[in-house]
């Protein structure tokens, strides 16, 4: 029952912990042994060979969800792909490419900004329009010719939790069926993915096993004012949805950049009251992401580090390091979104603020 904490003091820590499962329920009917389904949207997903561009609209969380997918999206399938916050979409003169798909985000499905930008999409000449969306009798659905179902269940703590990674699932399958129709990938390709996928569920659960470590660390928070996340890559939008949930429970002031941009200005703020957290992905990009921390430590920042054990970073002098499960590449994002998530229930739990319905926000914006 969705509107039933159960056993936790929170709906955001209960709908944290329901991940591993709702994200199971993205997944199932949408993938076999070694492939995505063909009527994962509803129909043949042979529509998708005709598919150039890709342009991603949303807001919040459902924003930062897009933006991880533009990652997969270029990677995978090798087609263009813009994600744009949809207040900013839906006043300018946008210049559709020819056979672009038009895809929303929203958990809610009734986002004012969102359903206006796609009923503007429909005068524009958009190949078709796909919604990502969790709630089945929305006016998004409705309104949208194709869905995509993210099947997490009622969430009802403002702060998205499982909406946001049950949408990276759905984008990820999206991604792979946009690949696979465009003939951007291989069988063997598309088979190892599905199976890293398969796994998912079991990933999310082990990085909720680092819940009371990060209970620990968040005390060292409480009486911060600001935090700085840094990401490269996929890993940028994750850091500015860490950033986005410690802003909107905990009120710290948080920002997020992609840690190559720290010589460019972010530099400057680094001091010792400047929390430094930063997600370590264990690709081609460690060694410089590395070197990035170490400028940070050079100027007495405190560094919290989340990485897999394999990124052979160790607790030091200023540095804060929390285990992440080792996961392949693709689906680093999913789960390294988990530690960010829980740092920021404790924080706001330390600081004693109204987690589940933070001041001046809504759970849903339905109103500009
Ligand atoms: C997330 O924690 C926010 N409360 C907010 O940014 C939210 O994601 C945004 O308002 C979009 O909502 P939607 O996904 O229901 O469209």
């Amino acid at each position: 029952d969705a509107t039933d904490k159960g056993e936790f003091r929170h709906y955001m820590m209960k709908e944290i912990y329901e991940q591993p499962k709702v994200i199971a329920a993205c997944l199932e009917g949408r993938i076999s042994d070694n492939k995505v389904l063909t009527d994962c949207f509803g129909v043949d997903s042979s529509f998708l060979k005709s598919v150039e561009n890709v342009h991603i609209i949303a807001c919040g969380t459902s924003y930062h969800a897009g933006m991880v997918a533009k990652y997969w999206i270029e990677d995978l399938a090798n087609l263009p792909c813009t994600v744009e916050v949809a207040s900013e979409y839906r006043y300018r003169k946008v210049a559709v490419p020819k056979d672009t798909l038009f895809l929303t985000l929203s958990q809610s499905g009734e986002t004012a900004d969102t359903l206006a930008a796609l009923r503007k999409a429909k005068e524009l000449g958009y190949l078709t329009s796909l919604a990502i969306c969790n709630v089945p009798s929305s006016t998004l659905v409705r309104e949208s010719a194709l869905t995509l179902l993210t099947n997490a269940g009622a969430e009802i703590g403002v702060a998205s939790t499982k909406a946001f990674t049950t949408q990276l699932t759905a984008l990820l399958i999206t991604s792979i069926a946009i690949a696979s129709e465009k003939e951007a990938l291989s069988a063997i390709k598309e088979a190892e993915l599905v199976n890293s996928m398969r796994s998912l569920p079991a990933h999310i659960d082990e990085a909720l096993k680092q819940d009371v470590a990060i209970k620990k660390v968040s005390d060292r928070f409480a009486n911060k004012h600001n935090a700085l996340f840094l990401g490269r890559g996929p890993m940028f939008p994750i850091a500015l949805e860490g950033s986005l949930k410690l802003k909107e429970i905990s009120y710290i002031h948080a920002e997020a950049y992609p840690a190559g941009e720290l010589k460019h200005g972010p530099l400057a703020l680094v001091d010792e009251d400047m929390p430094i957290i930063t997600m370590v992905p264990h690709n081609s990009m460690l060694d410089k992401l590395k070197s990035n921390l170490q400028e940070v430590a050079a100027r007495g920042g405190e560094l919290y580090v989340f990485a897999d054990k394999d990124a052979e970073l160790q607790n030091t002098e200023g540095v804060i390091f929390t285990e992440v499960p080792k996961v392949d590449e693709i689906l680093e994002p999913i789960v390294h979104t988990i530690p960010l998530q829980l740092l920021s229930y404790h924080v706001a739990v330390v600081k004693g603020t109204d987690v589940d319905q933070p001041r001046n926000l809504a759970k849903s914006v339905t109103v500009e």
